[in-house]
């Protein structure tokens, strides 16, 4: 697909900050990574809910709380069809990625893992599929193992298999790198873990706002993401999880709604996936991810990845001969729309601070990527992510911009 053949022009009417006059400033949005903007469409959807539909759904026999429980539920139906899932009862809401991964390790893991048992994940992970095991590793005597990277920063497939063996009890893997971009063959992680009876877990959390993932014909035992990266609120996420793993696990979160019975001494619990709903939850934010995936769908997933990976590309061709500059992107791997660099001379936090002032809005830091960076050897990058919102000539905006940070600084 050529870029000029996606209406970027019709999407960027349904995206507020896009008008300078009422942010207070002209941005140039490329931290899509780290959240995505918000089009009008959804963040009326979310006022038309609290404003007509609004009341705590399962409790009140009032027309009110019919209609917010036919909406969240009908929400989950959407939820259910947009992955692919056998089941309506495989689609738990959460807070995030975090709390979903956060709800596999408490529920399953620490309840399941002994001594001499394996959990195997990659260095390219971000921190809610590290710090949980981490947790899981140390109180269960279970062991945290990393695979590595070639030279290229590609994720090295040799590695990784070959750390698969009968000790491995669970294989978490990132769908795709939230610093180097690159999208993980997960169909084969699935599969190798498979193979050894281990569980493979997917962080989905860059993966499903760009790619149409089938959860059922990936096999995957569980597929975590976050509303707020692809278009709907904040405070929304999503855990896939095979109904049969999650009828075997625990309850993370104890209190209303989760119950079947309460006694004044003990509980028995709601099946999946009440059972891990507990409290009043985020019911503007369901209906916001319900309606962030029709209009995610309507546009058509495969040419949103297709548009934002030709743009992440153009910029990379755009950024590669810069003097000094190092990205960390494995050209010969398909990969998805980040751009994390540095220059060997400069501070990220210096090259992001310099772009803010042209109103180019990049992330610095270690993009909650700690052990991946200290393994890169650097305290830091500063990446560019692309949205459906970007532009062709954003992209040349910002390679003209981060050219003229040497200058800036007198380099
Ligand atoms: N993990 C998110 C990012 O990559 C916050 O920016």
């Amino acid at each position: 697909m050529s870029l000029d053949k996606f209406d970027v022009e019709k999407i960027r009417k349904d995206f507020l900050y896009l008008d300078g006059e009422k942010v207070g400033k002209d941005v140039i949005y490329l931290d899509t990574t780290a959240t995505s903007q918000k089009p009008i469409q959804i963040l009326d959807r979310v006022v038309k809910y609290y404003n007509y539909e609004n009341a705590n759904p399962h409790r009140g026999a009032h027309y009110l709380g019919w209609k917010a429980t036919e909406e969240y539920e009908s929400s989950r139906d959407r939820i259910q069809k947009f992955l692919g899932a056998k089941r309506r009862e495989e689609v738990v809401f959460t807070k995030n990625a975090t709390e979903s991964m956060n709800i596999l390790a408490y529920s399953y893991a620490m309840e399941k893992l002994e001594k001499g048992d394996e959990i195997l994940i990659t260095i390219l992970e971000h921190h809610a599929n590290i710090v949980p095991w981490q947790r899981v590793a140390e109180k269960t005597g279970a062991k945290l193992v990393y695979a590595y990277l070639n030279d290229d920063y590609s994720l090295d497939y040799d590695d990784l298999y070959s750390k698969i063996n009968e000790n491995t009890k669970i294989v978490s893997v990132t769908g795709t790198s939230n610093v180097t971009s690159e999208i993980i063959d997960i169909k084969t992680v699935v599969e190798k873990a498979h193979e050894v009876g281990a569980k493979a877990f997917i962080d989905a959390a860059q993966l499903a706002p760009h790619m149409k993932i089938d959860v059922s014909e990936l096999d995957c035992d569980a597929y975590s993401f976050s509303g707020h990266k692809m278009l709907a609120p904040l405070g929304i996420g999503i855990l896939y999880a095979k109904y049969e793993l999650l009828d075997e696990m625990v309850p993370f979160n104890l209190g209303g709604d989760m119950i079947e019975y309460v006694y004044e001494d003990h509980s028995t619990f709601a099946k999946p996936p009440i059972k891990f709903e507990a409290g009043t939850q985020n019911v503007g934010g369901v209906i916001g991810l319900s309606a962030a995936i029709d209009y995610l769908e309507d546009i058509g997933m495969e040419e949103i990845f297709n548009y934002e990976h030709e743009l992440t590309k153009y910029a990379y061709e755009l950024i590669k001969d810069i003097e000094n500059l190092k990205i960390f992107f494995p050209t010969d791997r398909p990969t998805g729309s980040s751009l994390s660099f540095t220059f060997t001379d400069i501070h990220p936090h210096d090259v992001a601070t310099i772009l803010d002032s042209k109103g180019v809005a990049v992330r610095s830091g270690h993009h909650c990527a700690m052990p991946l960076h200290t393994y890169l050897d650097i305290n830091a990058t500063a990446r560019a992510s692309f949205g459906i919102y970007n532009t062709k000539e954003e992209a040349e905006i910002f390679a003209r911009e981060l050219k003229n940070v040497r200058k800036v600084m007198g380099l």
